[in-house]
């Protein structure tokens, strides 16, 4: 018979054993922080959504950097919040806007020593909330978005980002963002594609922590992907591919480990993962009651994307994991 008889009973017996055997191993260098930085304040403020997550100031954001460099980490990614916001984000590609600023900071404190990660997207910049520009039916101009990423690279890779990641899911976005990239002489900056970002209700917090309420009761569903759909992220991520991304990612991650699997079979560029707003939120309030041990569950969730196939994982356990690895 094939059956193995009790060798798998066997080599679960000590935790030595398991160590041995364990086919996933979860390491400091899987993580990256995601990271807010709000102009205007000079203290940093808590994001009760968030437990634990805090809108930076320029200073206390520098400060995080350094200690998590110290951890071991090896990367974040910034999300700025700015005091104006437009119909357009222009915010997000003013050489001083706050993002491009605290690039800077950060590029200055830790020099190589760490990836900077860029989130290119104007909803934090927009006063209706959308990830792109919107005509006056209220539809998101697909096109016009577009070129106003270039922008938005460019800008980010002068202040300093090693990696720019467009969050927007527009067609085009990551051909649009290579070529202005080239243009600008940054050909070695690299493209995080958020390739296969679903229309998920767990970006609440997030909305939260920068601020973005979208205008009339909107909502994205007309440029993220639908939850109920597999094969369209898959061409997603090929179209992604193709338009010269560097890297693709699966957002969210704990619902969708089916599309990581499959992601990784379809692509050999390294995948990222976010674990999101709402997934860490759930985590923190049901420890909170005593519902589950979170230090336990978040270790298993991140554990359970990296054996889906995620090569590196966005999240907001990033600190308290590195801590304690
Ligand atoms: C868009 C963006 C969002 C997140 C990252 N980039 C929000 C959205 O698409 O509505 C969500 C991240 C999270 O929930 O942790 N700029």
């Amino acid at each position: 018979m094939s059956f193995p008889n009790k060798r798998l009973r066997r080599l679960r017996k000590t935790p030595a054993l398991r160590r041995l055997v364990a086919e996933t191993r979860l390491n400091v260098d899987d993580l990256v922080a995601p990271l807010f930085v709000r102009e205007g304040i000079d203290d940093p403020v808590s994001i009760p959504s968030l437990t634990g997550v805090q809108q930076h100031t320029r200073e206390s954001l520098v400060k995080e950097v350094r200690e998590l460099q110290s951890l071991g980490v090896p990367g974040i990614i910034l999300f700025g919040i700015p005091e104006q916001k437009d119909h357009q984000g222009s915010q997000a590609w003013n050489p001083d806007g706050i993002v491009q600023l605290a690039l800077q900071d950060c590029r200055d404190e830790v020099g190589e020593g760490m990836v900077l990660i860029a989130d290119l997207c104007i909803d934090e910049y927009t006063d209706h909330g959308h990830c792109g520009v919107v005509r006056e039916d209220g539809s998101v101009d697909n096109d016009e978005t577009i070129n106003i990423y270039g922008r938005v690279a460019q800008a980010q890779a002068r202040a300093g980002a090693d990696i720019v990641a467009p969050s927007g899911m527009m067609d085009g976005q990551v051909r649009a963002i290579r070529e202005a990239l080239d243009k600008d002489n940054h050909e070695e900056v690299a493209i995080l594609a958020y390739s296969a970002k679903y229309a998920s209700g767990l970006y609440g917090p997030f909305r939260e922590a920068v601020d973005v309420t979208i205008a009339d009761g909107g909502d994205r569903k007309t440029y993220q992907q639908d939850w109920r759909n597999r094969r369209e992220a898959l061409a997603e991520i090929q179209a992604d591919e193709e338009e010269g991304a560097d890297m693709i990612m699966v957002k969210p991650a704990i619902s969708y480990l089916d599309i990581i699997a499959e992601a990784r079979n379809i692509t050999d560029l390294p995948i990222a993962a976010y674990h999101v707003s709402g997934e860490y939120a759930m985590i923190k309030a049901a420890a909170s009651q005593n519902l589950i041990d979170g230090d336990v569950v978040a270790l298993e969730q991140l554990t359970a994307i990296k054996r889906a196939g995620a090569d590196f994982i966005l999240t907001y356990l990033t600190r308290e994991i590195a801590e304690t690895l």
